[in-house]
């Protein structure tokens, strides 16, 4: 016996056979049963979804001879139903509108509709593609819908609704046929496959279905193909062979690639393609539609319909992987992905086109830790530097002065500036406590006074209160150092500190720490100009020499290092700070 496509031999013979046309075939049926039947049907839609398959169930409904009054579930048996299976049936004309397009053939048409049918309860006509037919030729049929004779009807079939004129559309009851989804069409291959004792994965059916788009005759062609080279029996691998699409083992192994931020699988992905023989863009757009099922499972919720369309199996091995990804990162993939997929057209060298695009993609989810733990220093460092109302007045040589700026290794960080703020509106940054390993560099100088009281206020003269200052900061060795180092003027109301100049940088970046200092050492809030000047080489008793330009690097590196912000980003990256450079700011 010859062999019988699929697309023939399962085409449906009842409406409840006809798959993914739920809305059609339940109004259908219940014109039918209810007799509220028009002259005119237009049954629109995309190839290979049903059109014709329903237009001769409909005929069927209408002529069925196994009861007296057309009905909504045709028997299949009686002559009627029989001969219009066959194409055979005299009442039941089928025509296809691209070949039969003239105004002759309509007339024609018209002339054959005003005689009784022979046998059946109706004549109709089936016209297939009813938008080839031209201006003249609808217009004549214009005329017949418009006084239709009482035992005619009309089915016509069209994938282009919108050639249609709206004369005829106005005069028939549309239904509109829907691209039929991927998971309706396995159900539908599944149910085949079982008919016609095939072994074949679900994967491989879902793989078929989704290259079919939505058509269930070319969900079954490709069926038909695939047996004539598997036989009865059909591996994975054939499919992936025959159909030219992609093995779902290289999308996943891509995927995870991209979340594992692993370049290398990624590339050895692409020489694996190659050995493959695929073609770069199919497999681009192939990657478009894996990653679009991560997003899915995302977003959708398990018994969502979007869910269903992907076979338990495959939810399971995807899981990992958009748990890994968010939705940004995925919309991110979709754009470099789709860029590729166009560019890939016109690519001299795809091979690497496809490289690069999964490089970036890899990069991009590389990349994204990395850019949050940016932000997370960036925000500590505005936390410490975030401007506030200033009582205190900033003294303009130290404001304009330039700022050091950490360079951290391995990674560049844009690092954080931390600038002088006034006192009173904030509290001492975090990190800076007595845990704090003491400053290794310059031995600390002699204190200026041993027997320092924690308060003392500007009555008491400057020494005093810088004295105090000390003392406050004994949980603070790093601000303490400085301070002994350096000298109290009294100009009015404020204190003048002076620093060293090896600290002229450090207190300039900690001048709010030593205001708020100067304020807990005189239990008020004091006015406070930091100032440094080149202080006689007898008052820095213990210093060993004016600082060499290397020696003060190593220090600003190490005042550097000793900023939270800093330290944050040190220990997110486990860098070292290798470099202090001044920036303007
Ligand atoms: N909705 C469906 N359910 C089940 N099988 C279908 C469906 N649609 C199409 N088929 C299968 O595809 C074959 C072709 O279908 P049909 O001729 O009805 O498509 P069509 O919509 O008329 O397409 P075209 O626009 O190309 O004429 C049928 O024999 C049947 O096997
Ligand atoms: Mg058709
Ligand atoms: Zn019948």
């Amino acid at each position: 016996m010859s062999y019988q496509v699929l697309a023939r031999k399962w085409r449906p013979r009842t409406f409840d056979e006809v798959v993914g046309q739920g809305t059609v075939t339940k109004t259908l049926k219940n014109a039918l049963a209810s007799g509220r039947i028009g002259h005119a049907f237009l049954l629109s839609g995309a190839r290979g979804v049903g059109k014709t398959t329903s237009a001769r169930i409909l005929a069927k409904a209408l002529n069925c001879s196994n009861g007296d009054k057309p009905t909504a579930e045709p028997c299949g048996e009686c002559a009627s139903c029989k001969e219009i299976t066959n194409g055979a049936s005299l009442d039941v004309q089928e025509i296809d509108g691209a070949t039969h397009n003239g105004v002759e053939q309509v007339r024609e048409l018209r002339e054959s509709a005003r005689y009784n049918p022979a046998r059946d309860r109706f004549k109709i006509w089936i016209i297939d593609e009813v938008h080839m037919l031209s201006t003249g030729a609808f217009n004549a049929l214009l005329k017949t819908l418009e006084e239709p004779p009482p035992r005619v009807k009309f089915i016509f079939a069209t994938t282009e609704y919108h050639k249609i004129p709206d004369t005829i559309l106005s005069r028939c009851q549309q239904y509109d046929f829907r691209l039929i989804p991927a998971r309706e069409l396995v159900t539908h291959l599944r149910h085949v496959a079982d008919g016609e004792s095939i072994e074949v994965s679900d994967d491989t059916l879902a793989r078929l279905a989704r290259a079919a788009e939505g058509s269930a005759r070319d969900a079954l062609s490709l069926f038909d193909q695939v047996l004539s080279f598997s036989g009865r029996t059909v591996r994975d691998e054939d499919v992936s062979a025959l159909l030219g699409l992609i093995d779902r083992e290289l999308l996943l192994a891509a995927s995870r690639a991209v979340a594992a931020g692993d370049s290398l699988a990624a590339l050895e992905l692409v020489e694996q393609l190659s050995d493959y023989g695929a073609d770069y863009r199919n497999f681009t757009r192939e990657l478009i539609l894996h990653f679009r099922e991560i997003l899915l499972l995302k977003v959708a919720p398990g018994e969502s319909v979007l869910i269903a369309q992907l076979v338990p199996e495959e939810r399971e091995r995807l899981q990992p992987v958009a748990a890994q990804l968010s939705e940004e990162d995925l919309l991110r993939i979709f754009e470099v992905l789709a860029k590729a997929e166009t560019d890939l057209r016109l690519a001299q060298d795809p091979r690497v086109t496809l490289e690069m695009a999964l490089l970036k993609i890899v990069q991009m989810q590389r990349l994204l830790p990395f850019a949050e733990l940016v932000a997370r220093v960036e925000r500590l460092a505005g936390g410490v530097s975030a401007p506030a109302p200033a009582p205190a007045p900033r003294v303009p040589e130290i404001a304009a002065a330039p700022r050091p700026v950490a360079r951290v290794e391995p990674t560049p960080v844009p690092a954080p500036v931390p600038t002088p703020k006034p006192a009173e509106a904030r509290t001492p940054p975090p990190l800076m406590t007595a845990t704090q390993p003491p400053a290794a560099a310059p031995a600390p100088p002699a204190p200026v006074a041993a027997s320092a009281t924690a308060t003392a206020t500007l009555a008491d003269g400057p020494d005093a209160v810088l004295q105090a200052m000390v003392a406050q900061a004994q949980a603070r060795p790093s601000l303490a150092q400085p301070l002994r180092a350096a000298r109290a003027r009294q100009d009015g109301e404020t204190l003048v500190l002076e620093f060293t100049p090896d600290f002229s940088v450090f207190a300039d970046l900690h001048a709010d720490e030593y205001r708020d200092l100067a304020r807990k050492a005189t239990g008020r809030p004091t006015k406070v100009k930091i100032t440094s000047g080149a202080l006689a080489p007898e008052a820095v008793a213990g210093e060993p020499e004016v600082a060499s330009p290397e020696r003060k690097r190593q220090q600003l590196i190490e005042e550097a290092s000793r900023e939270p912000a800093v330290q944050e980003a040190l220990d997110l990256f486990g860098g070292r700070v290798v470099d202090v450079r001044e920036t303007k700011s």
